[in-house]
């Protein structure tokens, strides 16, 4: 039996930040060794262009810093195709024809868009590939008949624009060639890292980010910076846990929840301090990051051999994706000379 095919990917517009890696790739690298599907993890090249038409160079360099950050989490490309969108050129002819069946209207009404537009303040100069990145995405998960597709909770919105413009497809040109994906959503709770200010949101803009490349000292001065409770004056005072930033990690990067439970406790009576705490966060931490950013360094001193690796992942996804678009011609019957 074929397994299940998986797709997920990410813009190359900066190095990758542990939100990415706690409310993503961690997941991928489980499913991937799982052994239950065939993934695919697109670097998305072609969407950061949307927002980033002018800027091609960042493009370019996050490119390799992407893949670098793949590569360091454990996304094995002997198990998952890792391929970059603007190599695969049936992404841009099934976009075509997705445009077609879809309003200015629904696009318009995606909320992630239209927060989106609103936070990089476009203002009336919308460019009209950014509108519409939600219809190329579309392609990108039906090209390779994903039927998993593991996002953070922003992405549902392309998900349900994706199932629709599958429905759309195969009504209008009466056939079943594309097939509807679910999304794979991170549990509860567990879907998104703050920053380390408490900013729901961990993002470059706001420069609260903790990277995956970050070396040992940056990771320690970052923890040492990080939010925790103003009302926590003296050492004796009795803390506050909620809204609590490092007990947000806490809870998140320490594999035990026993000690975590008793640091709250003792937080909340009073008596540890914050340097102690964030201590022991920069230890848990480093236990997994520091594999991880001893892996990338390795990858790193061979680029020639990442840029390879993603040029074969390329050429297989391109592949897949030329099957899909053989039986999506003929389906609309635009396959005229054969
Ligand atoms: N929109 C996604 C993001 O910003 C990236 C992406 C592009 C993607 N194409 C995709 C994710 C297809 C899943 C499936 O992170």
């Amino acid at each position: 039996m074929s397994k299940e095919i998986y797709l997920t990917g990410d813009r190359p517009t900066g190095k990758l930040h542990i939100g990415h890696y706690i409310g993503s790739l961690k997941n991928r690298v489980i499913m991937q060794d799982s052994g239950a599907y065939d993934p695919f993890v697109m670097i998305a090249d072609t969407q950061a262009f949307t927002d980033n038409a002018r800027n091609p160079e960042k493009i370019r360099q996050s490119l390799t810093e992407v893949a670098l950050d793949y590569l360091a989490v454990g996304i094995d490309p002997a198990k998952t195709t890792i391929f970059v969108q603007s190599q695969i050129k049936g992404l841009f002819e099934l976009t075509e024809y997705f445009m077609n069946l879809v309003s200015v209207a629904r696009l318009q009404r995606n909320p992630t868009v239209k927060s989106e537009i609103a936070q990089k303040g476009f203002g009336e100069s919308i460019p009209a590939g950014f509108l519409t990145y939600p219809v190329s995405q579309a392609a990108d998960i039906t090209i390779f008949r994903a039927t998993k597709v593991p996002v953070g909770d922003d992405q549902e919105p392309m998900i349900e624009q994706t199932r629709e413009l599958v429905r759309a497809f195969n009504n209008a040109y009466n056939t079943d060639v594309l097939v509807e994906p679910v999304g794979v959503f991170p549990p509860k709770g567990q879907g998104r890292l703050p920053g380390i200010d408490g900013n729901a949101k961990m993002s470059k803009s706001l420069g609260n980010g903790i990277y995956i490349s970050d070396d040992a000292d940056t990771l320690v001065k970052k923890v040492k910076a990080m939010y925790t409770d103003p009302r926590h004056i003296n050492i004796a005072d009795p803390g506050h846990v909620a809204g609590n930033v490092v007990f947000t990690y806490l809870d998140i990067f320490d594999p035990d929840k026993q000690r975590v439970q008793d640091l709250k406790d003792h937080y909340t009576a009073g008596g540890l301090g914050d340097m102690k705490l964030k201590k022991h966060l920069i230890d848990v931490m480093e236990a997994e990051m520091g594999p991880i950013r001893a892996r990338r360094e390795v990858f790193a001193k061979d680029i020639p051999a990442v840029l390879s690796m993603l040029a074969e992942g390329s050429e297989r996804a391109n592949a897949v994706a030329e099957k899909t678009m053989k039986d999506v011609r003929h389906a609309m019957g635009v396959d005229y000379f054969n």
